[in-house]
Formats: C-alpha cells, structure tokens, sequence
C-alpha cells in the first residue's frame, strides 16, 4: 500500500505536531505515531516550558544559565537564537489552545534546577499533557492533516538506498511503516519527512520515559547514512520515584524549584557540599551527586522532602504529583518522597543545522531526535519543550522557502522488501519491544544499580 504526501511527520509530540499544524497550510500531512497520537514524551513533561517573561529576566540570563548547564560545549549562537525565539514561539502555542497557568494578570513562572531566575512556564505540573491536548485538537480539526496512529517507521527511504549508489547528495523521498494491528508495511513517498521521535531512553534500565521512547528515530537516520552527534551525552533526572509498582513516575524539578530539599534516609539534607545553589544545581550535578550518596552510603535511594511547604499549597500546585504519590500510599504533604535518578534525555541526536535540516536532503530532525547544540552536555531544565517548538518553525520556514524556489516532484519509490532479513531480527525492530532492545544494547547501563 502506497501513501503519497507533502510532508510525512514521524512522531506526535510537540515537535511533530506543532511543524504539522504550520506545514498543513501549505500541503497534505501524514503524522505517523507509534500508539495513541497523544503517546509521546511531551505527554508526560511535568516542569514546563523554559522561557524569558518576568521584569527581572533577560535573554542574557538565560543564555547564560544554559551555557553553564551544557558544561561548556553548547553551540552559543543557537543557544541566543533559541532563547531569543522563546516569547514569539509561546505565543503560537497559546494561538493553539495551549493554557498555561496564571497567577493574576501574568504567568506563574516557576523554577527549576540551573536556572538563576523564575522563567517556567508550566499549566499546574502536567504542562506536557496541556499541550499536547491543544496541540491534538487542532491537528484533529485540520482537514490537510491525517494521523496515522498505532504505526511505527521502521525505514528511511533515500535516493542512495534505491539506487544502490553512494550519492554526495542523497535524498530523503519518504518511509516505510508498520501498521501494527494489520501487519502490513506501508509504502509512505513525501516531498519532505521530518523526524520527530523523540529519545532512547528505553535502551537504559531505569529510566522515566515512555515505552516509546525507543531510539529508533536515531537508529534509522543513521542507516540512512545522517550524522549522529554526542550520543554519550544522556541525561539523568534526579528525582524518579523510587518504588516497587511505579514506573517510570518523574517528580518534576518544579518540586525543588518550590523548596524541596534532597536528604538521605537519615534526614540529612547533602546537596550543599555539591554545589553553591544546593537543590537547584543543574541536573547532572544532582544526579552525580544522589548516585554518590547513595553508593557511599549504600541506601537504594535519596528522599525528596516538601513537608515544611504548606499541604494546601502542594496539593494546589502539584496535584498530579501529589495524586499519584498518594495511589502509591506516600503523602507528599507528610513523607519525604523516596526518589532515585533515571535516564531521561538524550541530549545528542541527529545532527541538523540551523533550518533543522540534516545531511540528507529533504530529511529534517526536530525534537528529542534531533542535535541542534543547544543543549552541550546537559541540557537546562525546561530547554526541551522550547527547543521542539522553536525548531518546528525553523523547518517550516526552511521547507516553505524551498517549496517556492523549486517544489520537489513526489518521488517514486519501490514498496518496502524484506530482503534478506531473517524473521526474528526483524521483530526485533519492527515490534519495539524495549524489553529485547534493552537487553541487546544497553543492559546495566542505568545510573543506579540493580
Ligand atoms: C521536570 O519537570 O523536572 C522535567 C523538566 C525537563 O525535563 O525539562
């Protein structure tokens, strides 16, 4: 079965759908998602979106918050592009429905580990969840964009692949995908493809991403000959809720940024031998440091400990924490919460420039997937959310730009083939079972120990 469209987005978080909704005035869409459109990793972002609207910020302090956060090895001009583009990008996501939350005639700004002012955007602690509502319901009611839920991009397709030819200036010409619950692989021929598949942390053993969180963006753009650029640089989230029967449960940075002290099993708060700003040190120095404590001190896990704030006062601000904390038997208003580190974002990925296009023409990266320098090392608190969006525009006003200087034919490509790949390899790539991925590639590679 063979899908012809303008613009073909792998992925259905912020990324994906905000290029959607801007690329759908100018052509057909396909949006191909894994599950559910809403599945995706912005669904779960609880901190919010990091930008520069308070009287007392400035794009300057930003900047340099995220310089320092990426330990020296950001790119500096897309760091002031990026933050520069912060206020107009929020915009267009109010423009699509998105609330954030007020606090009378302004945005309740809050703050998180790195940040040496309050500059979060946020709606309560599930901002993720409020976007992507948004963000779905006007990609549902746009009638150039068709959402192909419940499948899964298992292969580019480039020029170079077709014709067997080592090409200098390959091309992307669309994908091939499987349609999970018809067992079928569909022939997708787009004019553009972008990727937006967000990160790997399901290769790592403890991690609070979802399920579908697999890498394999990454993975196919790198078959498809793409640059790959600092994959080393994973990110850890300190604080993981650390318990027997949840998964994956993040509790948000907002919740130090708010006052939570970080202590160990004997009350003992440790984060001021780490670093000058304690709880609010950037990530990596929180995690590094939790990962100390508990190795020197042989405790499966560090306790998060908001009970000095007021218990109306938490259960207004984070009720989804408190929520969850609670089916969990823990009450945030009384009991430190038990947290541990947990991979969370691949700061790394496919390598684009500046209009998020990558080495292969015609093949654009944003998001999780995508290496753009913002981020160095670590990346700041909130950064992500900013970075998906901003970068979302860059790729459209790129490809609008090449649309009107030569509008590319729709390439003709051949149905996908099997080839010579043997069955239980191929399940392997195409059922995204995480559980076989993680034992192949990454087992015991998480920051805490089994
Ligand atoms: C959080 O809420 O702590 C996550 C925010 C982020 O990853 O930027």
């Amino acid at each position: 079965m063979k899908i012809s469209c303008d613009f073909l987005v792998l992925g259905s978080g912020i990324a994906g759908l905000s290029f959607a909704l801007k690329a759908a005035g100018h052509g057909t869409v396909a949006v191909v998602t894994k599950r559910e459109v809403t599945e995706s990793a912005t669904n779960y972002a609880q901190g919010g979106i990091a930008s520069v609207f308070s009287q007392e910020d400035t794009f300057a302090a930003h900047i340099d918050d995220t310089l320092v956060a990426g330990a020296g090895i950001c790119h500096e001009e897309v760091v002031r592009m990026v933050i520069e583009e912060g206020p107009p990008t929020i915009k267009s996501l109010i423009d699509w429905g998105v609330k954030f939350t007020t606090s009378g005639d302004s945005f309740d700004l809050t703050r998180e580990g790195g940040h040496s002012q309050r500059r979060i955007l946020h709606a309560d602690d599930v901002t993720g969840r409020e976007i992507e509502r948004a963000l779905v319901a006007a990609v549902r009611n746009h009638p150039n964009i068709t959402v192909y839920e419940n499948h899964i991009a298992i292969d580019l397709i480039t020029e170079a692949k077709i014709t067997r030819k080592r090409l200098k200036h390959n091309r992307c010409l669309g994908a091939y995908v499987l349609a999970i619950e018809a067992e079928k692989v569909k022939t997708f021929n787009a004019r553009f493809t972008l990727l937006a598949t967000g990160g790997t942390g399901k290769v790592y053993l403890y991690t609070c991403n979802p399920d579908v969180a697999t890498g394999d963006g990454v993975a196919m753009a790198y078959r498809a000959g793409a640059d790959i650029a600092n994959m080393e640089f994973m990110q850890f989230h300190p604080t993981t809720l650390y318990h027997p029967h949840a998964k994956s449960f993040l509790i948000s940075e907002a919740v130090r940024g708010e006052g939570a002290i970080l202590r160990r099993r004997d009350g003992t708060a440790f984060m001021e031998k780490y670093h000058h700003l304690k709880d609010l040190a950037p990530r990596d120095i929180v995690a590094r440091a939790i990962d100390s404590e508990m190795k020197t001190f042989g405790d499966d896990c560090v306790y998060l400990d908001i009970t000095h704030r007021e218990p109306e006062y938490i259960k207004g601000r984070f009720p989804n924490i408190y929520q969850t904390c609670l089916e969990y038997g823990l009450d945030m208003t009384t009991t430190p919460l038990p947290v541990v580190p947990a991979a969370h974002y691949l700061c790394g990925g496919v390598a684009v420039d500046r209009n998020a296009e990558t080495n292969i023409k015609q093949l654009y990266a944003i998001g999780e997937v995508a290496f753009t320098g913002l981020h160095g090392a670590n990346r700041l608190a909130s950064n992500s959310l900013l970075e998906a969006a901003v970068y979302a525009s860059l790729a459209y006003k790129h490809i609008v730009s090449e649309l009107e200087a030569d509008r590319p034919s729709l390439p003709i490509v051949p149905e996908w083939d099997s080839g010579t790949a043997t069955n239980s390899d191929e399940m392997v790539i195409v059922s995204q079972n995480w559980d076989e991925i993680r034992r192949c590639m990454s087992n015991y590679v998480g920051i805490v120990r089994s």
